[in-house]
Order: structure tokens, then C-alpha cells, then sequence
């Protein structure tokens, strides 16, 4: 992840609005019978269509009441290489992917693993909107209302064994699909780690949504992780597989560059990444002069979570485990 500070030119911003009307006039039409090929049962799925709004979301106390980014800003300016590197080619291409049907593998030390459809995994589980603070390695950061789940509750129910120390998440990578995976940048599928006490705490979200709505493809629908105490490239999108292991697992970034990121990669202004400053961030956002001129302000440590997450790394020398 190099330092990326561009900006989206106006004319590439899909406003919320023509986001949504877009996939209303692509289900009319295929009610109508005008686009051919695509079955009714994709819009008959445990999840809505992408952009639609989504049921019976609860709000979750603990939100920031910081303003949000907007939709806008959330969902054209975006990290999902296997898209292309660039900040906005995952507005521009992920809408390749198909999202419906989706399964997700469960596999190693668990009671329960096997194949479960996207039904399956969300079908028990009732839907908050969380306001989380959103912080990238990159050094900016965002304020945006995720919708999803404790992962918790989900890793529970396939009986993690005593030897589940850490759990691993890959996600889906098929060149057909997505044009990033062409390029050696990373190691792929993209692949992702937690320690268990992490994946089991209660800020650990497995999102499927933003803003009310169903995940647009660029933000990693149809299910991502957003752990808001570490940087972004922990937070995997377009989950395949989820894999309980004794041991430390791979992480794509870690792979790819050991000295730059760690396993743990909590948000931490004290310890800077080797080629720039952890200290101050910049609040991505706006457009024109305000953007322009938009402050950087201190990196909060755990990135502000620090009063929930602390405690789970008592002893740790964050320096060596960054
Ligand atoms: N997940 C996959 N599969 N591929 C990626 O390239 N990028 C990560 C993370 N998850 C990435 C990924 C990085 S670097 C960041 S900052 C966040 O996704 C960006 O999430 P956003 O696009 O929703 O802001």
C-alpha cells in the first residue's frame, strides 16, 4: 500500500441517489423481462439487491455521534486490489463480481465446519448500524454507519475447538470476476488473521451493509470484516472462507511486505510505518477547497477504542507487535 493521496474528480462520483435508481431500473427491467439471463431468484435472496435498504436494522448505543462521511465519499474512494490498485477502480469494476449465489467454507479446528450459504450465516442473527470510526494504513480515515453483526456470535455457533487460537479469512478470488488478480501485488486470495479474543470481541462486526443499505460490491459485499481498532487492510471484504488454527496465520499484507505490516496492525500513533508518520491522520472527505484544506488531526490510540480493547493486549510490546 503505497501512499495514495488522490483525488476523485467530481465527475467520477456516483451520487447516492443514481447508486439506488440504477438498481431499481435494473430490477424493473428484469421484472419486465428485458434483460435476459438474469433469474427472478436473484433478487429472492436472504440479502436484498445491492443498494437496497435493509430490515429491521437496530442502532447500536455505542456509535460515535461523529457526522459521517458520505456515501459518496465511502464508496468511490476504496482499497479492494483485486480490482485494480487505484482508488477508484473498485467503484468502477466490482460491480463484476456476483455476490448471489455466496457461500462461505468453514474449515479447521471447529466442531462444526462445512460449506454454509449466506442464509445460513446470517439467517439467527439480528442487524445493528454501528457509526465506527474507519482509520487506513494510508493515514486518513472516515466516519461511516456500518450495518452487520458481532462476528462473535457467528464464529460460536461452529464450535471453535480448544485449539483455536487464531481464525483466518480468505476471500473470494476469481480472475473472471476480478481484473486485479491479473497482478502479482499480493498474494491471493487475499487472506486475513485474528487472534480468537480479538475475533470474539464484541466490536469485531461482520458487515453487510452501509448507510441502511446492502453493501455495494466495491466496499466488499456480500460480507466483510470491520475491526475498528486496527488498520483498514484488517478489515477483509468478500468473504469465502473462514478457518479456525492453532498457529499465527498468513496475512496477505504481512506476506507481502513483513517489515511494513504486521499481524496485529493496531492503530497505534506512537509506532510510524517506515516510510511515513502514524501520528496525525487526515479525514477523507468534501470536495474543492474544503477538502483541500481539511486539517489533520492526532491519531487516536486503538483508534480511540482503546477503553474496549486494551486490555487485550496487556504485556504485548506493541512496538515489536505492530
Ligand atoms: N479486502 C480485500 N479482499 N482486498 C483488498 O484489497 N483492502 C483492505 C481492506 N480489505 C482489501 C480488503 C484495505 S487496505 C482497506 S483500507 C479496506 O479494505 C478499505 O475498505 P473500504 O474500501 O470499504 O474503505
Amino acid at each position: 500500500m503505497g501512499w495514495v493521496d488522490k483525488r476523485i474528480k467530481p465527475s467520477e462520483i456516483t451520487p447516492e441517489e443514481v447508486f439506488v435508481r440504477r438498481r431499481e431500473i435494473v430490477k424493473s427491467a428484469v421484472a419486465l423481462g428485458l434483460i435476459p439471463g438474469l433469474a427472478s431468484e436473484s433478487f429472492a435472496a436472504v440479502l436484498p439487491a445491492e443498494g437496497d435498504r435493509l430490515e429491521n436494522v437496530s442502532r447500536w448505543p455505542g456509535s460515535l455521534d461523529e457526522e459521517p462521511n458520505s456515501f459518496e465519499d465511502v464508496s468511490t474512494f476504496n482499497n479492494f486490489y483485486e480490482f485494480g490498485t487505484r482508488k477508484e477502480d473498485p467503484s468502477r469494476y466490482a460491480h463484476r463480481m456476483k455476490t448471489d449465489p455466496w457461500s462461505v467454507k468453514v474449515t479447521g479446528e471447529c466442531s462444526k465446519p462445512g460449506t454454509y450459504t449466506l442464509e445460513d450465516i446470517l439467517k439467527p442473527h439480528a442487524l445493528e448500524e454501528r457509526v465506527y470510526r474507519f482509520r487506513c494504513v494510508e493515514a486518513w480515515s472516515m466516519i461511516v454507519p456500518w450495518v452487520g453483526f458481532p462476528l462473535g456470535d457467528l464464529l460460536k455457533r461452529f464450535e471453535p475447538t480448544s485449539n483455536a487460537k487464531y481464525v483466518q479469512f480468505f476471500s473470494l478470488a476469481d480472475p473472471q470476476q476480478m481484473p486485479g488478480i491479473r497482478y502479482p501485488v499480493l498474494k491471493w486470495p487475499y487472506r486475513e488473521g485474528l487472534r480468537m479474543d480479538e475475533a470474539m470481541h464484541p466490536l469485531t462486526l461482520l458487515t453487510v451493509g452501509m448507510y441502511g443499505r446492502v453493501l455495494p460490491n466495491q466496499n466488499g459485499a456480500p460480507l466483510r470484516l470491520i475491526v475498528p481498532w486496527k488498520y483498514g487492510f484488517k478489515s477483509i471484504k468478500s468473504i469465502v472462507r473462514i478457518h479456525f488454527t492453532e498457529t499465527q496465520p498468513e496475512t496477505s499484507w504481512n506476506m507481502a511486505a513483513p517489515h511494513e505490516y504486521g499481524f496485529y496492525s493496531n492503530v497505534n500513533p506512537n509506532v510510524d510505518h517506515p516510510r511515513w508518520s502514524q501520528a496525525t491522520e487526515r479525514r477523507i472527505g468534501g470536495s474543492g477547497l474544503s477538502a483541500l484544506l481539511s486539517p489533520r488531526q492526532p491519531t487516536l490510540m486503538f483508534n480511540g477504542y482503546a477503553e474496549e480493547v486494551a486490555s487485550l493486549y496487556t504485556g504485548l510490546d506493541l512496538r515489536k507487535y505492530y
